[in-house]
């Protein structure tokens, strides 16, 4: 059986903490999935992590569809949010709806995620109310880059924290389902947290959100050097990836891989058969004296 909205919100309503982590394929899906983590987000972010941009703003909906097919061919149980891309819900209502129904029907997803408080509160009523659950993110929004200068702590002036609070009341107010707090203050997030119904998930937010999320590659230590402060690197893949390929080369350089036990056997018959017709080819190449 698979997560339901329902079931994240009584999550809330118990008291039990929500782990979220995002997947970018199919593999990693399936890990995250096998351990019961309940929601996966298939994030923007993989602009950055996966495919080398140095912002999240150059993805695209096609990107995010693909990446999503692959997650949800792995996950079967996690509630599984795929990220909406910058500018492909803020031209219209309508086309809104459209890229959403794209990530659900072609990606599989279960929900989508979208950036933005009250000014998107219209888009977030009719998304949910056609059928489509939704997840906001407020605080620091990375498809913003542009206009806020860079990845910095926001919600630290009271006028700032008072509009994230009335940002976050209006997601709910549309029918959100849950709300990412990123890079909040932890005083603020708890606030935020207290005077919502539904779950905050927060990212460098602190302990008093309702759930979590990380990056996937970031808690994997995937590029070992670059930790970001809200992070916590559980293994340095990173270096053990680079070790495996290194042994990797020398082993194939050294000639001591493959064994024989890395592949199979032939009929004894055939071979001499194929042997002698080799070898009846190489005397006519063979240059004549
Ligand atoms: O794209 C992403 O990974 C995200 C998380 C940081 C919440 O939006």
């Amino acid at each position: 059986m698979r997560v339901t909205i329902g079931q994240i919100k009584e999550m809330k309503r118990k008291g039990q903490k929500i782990p979220m982590l995002t997947a970018y394929d199919y593999s990693t899906a399936r890990a995250v999935d096998d351990l019961g983590v309940p929601i996966i987000l298939v994030g923007d972010s993989l602009g950055m992590v996966i495919l080398g941009y140095d912002s999240t703003v150059p993805v695209t909906l096609d990107m995010i569809v693909h990446h999503t097919r692959a997650v949800t061919r792995g996950a079967t149980k996690a509630l599984v949010v795929a990220d909406m891309p910058f500018m492909t819900y803020h031209t219209s209502v309508s086309d809104a709806l459209r890229n959403a129904g794209r990530l659900i029907q072609e990606g599989g997803a279960q929900a989508v995620k979208l950036e933005g408080g009250a000014y998107m509160a219209e888009t977030v009523h009719r998304l949910v109310e056609c059928g489509i659950p939704v997840q906001g993110h407020l605080g620091l929004t990375p498809q913003s880059i542009n206009t806020l200068g860079g990845y910095r702590v926001q919600g630290r002036t009271p006028a700032a924290a008072k509009q994230l609070l009335d940002d976050a009341l209006a997601l709910e107010g549309a029918g959100a389902f849950s709300v990412v707090l990123e890079l909040v203050p932890a005083p603020l997030a708890r606030l935020v947290s207290q005077a919502l119904t539904i779950p905050t998930i927060g990212i460098g937010a602190g302990p008093h959100c309702d759930g979590q999320v990380q990056v996937i590659s970031d808690i994997l230590g995937l590029v070992p050097d670059f930790v970001p402060k809200h992070a916590k690197q559980y293994v340095r893949l990173g270096d053990l990836v680079r070790k495996a390929i290194g042994e990797y080369t020398a082993d194939v350089q050294a000639g001591t891989f493959p064994t024989a036990q890395h592949g199979s056997t032939m009929d004894e018959a055939l071979l001499a058969d194929l042997s002698a017709e080799v070898e009846t080819l190489r005397q006519k190449r063979e240059p004549r004296g």
